[in-house]
């Protein structure tokens, strides 16, 4: 099929493009390369240097005729959405209701949505199958879950089949070494832990020791962004065999702590890592895993890739990748 992936030059998103590719499909990257990188862009897909707050740029993007689009531009710092609701109101929600408006008038019928499992917010139960309340605690998560509503719409009024993956943490780099680029700034726990282990950051901050967990710091779900990749691919063809829209947990069903992956880090790359244990990050849940027993129902998905020592490795080879070009 011929697939539009609008956000295709990130992270997740060079991951998904690529697996579309090796699967035989035809590929074009729609991205404004605001955090995306032209070095994440193969040569097999087609870009397009859009915008998603640019309705022009989609409309003349989705005029190349396509059988699917995968939607993975987002704004996706929780924290910063408590701060900054309106850049994610804009980027997020408008940005997505100008991707549905040009798919509707370009006669798009089949959306792949990068969802997230903080459209949950606190766990009431565990592990969070896709019946679990949804009640994000971050503005991030509301306009997860508010897309998610929009898309369950455009399917009862415009027949857009939708696929929302509600992705848990995502990690890892392509285990061939295909993909490499660095998220700027990160964030998130296993980009922290390898900017300290290659001497980009002098020490990474525990938040939290006191969690009602095995060793007491925070325990998340990491899914391999491989595993991700191969998600999107049968998710599409789910939704173009039956017909119909489906939303899926994409997590690897098994809980790391804060601390075992900064010991698996040091273990693996052979440096000190050095750690600190600091106050709680608000918000933070103490324990968040998955069931992915509708992807494995529906799909025939799972993890392959998300052990930890995969997760840490890949990462570390990217790292050590980008360290030996500097
Ligand atoms: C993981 C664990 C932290 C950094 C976020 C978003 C979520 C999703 C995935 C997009 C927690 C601890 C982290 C650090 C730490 N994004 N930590 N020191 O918060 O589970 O989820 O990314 O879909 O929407 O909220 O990921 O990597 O920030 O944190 O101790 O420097 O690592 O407390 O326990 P999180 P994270």
């Amino acid at each position: 099929m011929k697939v539009l992936i609008i956000g295709g030059a990130g992270y997740i998103g060079s991951h998904v493009a690529r697996e579309f590719l090796d699967r035989g499909h035809s590929v074009a990257v729609f991205d404004n390369l605001s955090s995306g990188l032209r070095d994440n862009l193969f040569p097999e897909a087609s870009f397009i240097h859009g915008d998603i707050l640019d309705p022009v740029s989609l409309a003349r993007a989705m005029a190349g005729g396509f059988d699917a689009l995968v939607h993975l531009a987002a704004f996706k710092a929780a924290g910063e959405s408590m701060l900054k609701p309106e850049k994610y109101s804009v980027n997020n929600i408008t940005g997505t209701l100008n991707i549905l408006n040009a798919a509707a008038e370009a006669g798009v019928k089949r959306v792949i949505f990068s969802s997230s499992a903080a459209t949950y917010g606190e766990p009431k139960y565990l592990p969070i199958d896709e019946d679990h309340p949804t009640e994000p605690e971050n503005y991030y998560g509301f306009t997860k879950l508010e897309i998610e509503r929009f898309l369950a719409w455009y399917d009862k009024l415009k027949g857009m089949r939708f696929a929302a993956l509600r992705y848990f943490n995502a990690a890892g780099y392509d285990v061939k070494g295909r993909l490499s680029g660095l998220e700027r700034n990160p964030a998130n726990l296993l980009p922290v832990v390898m900017e300290t282990a290659i001497g980009m950051r002098p020490k990474v901050q525990i938040f939290g020791n006191d969690y009602d967990t095995k060793d007491g710091t925070g325990v998340r779900d990491y899914v391999h962004v491989s595993d991700l990749a191969v998600g999107h691919v049968a998710a599409l063809d789910y939704i173009a065999k039956n017909d119909k829209s489906l939303t899926v947990n994409l997590g690897s069903e098994s809980g790391i702590s804060v601390l075992e992956l900064v010991e698996a880090a040091r273990r693996i790359t052979g440096r000190p890592v050095p750690a600190d244990i600091v106050g709680r990050r608000p918000g933070d849940p103490a324990k968040l895993y998955a069931s992915s027993k509708r992807a494995r129902e529906l799909l025939g998905w799972t993890a392959e890739h998300s052990d930890v020592d995969t997760l840490v490795k890949t990462s570390w080879d990217a790292y050590l990748k980008n360290a030996k070009g500097r």
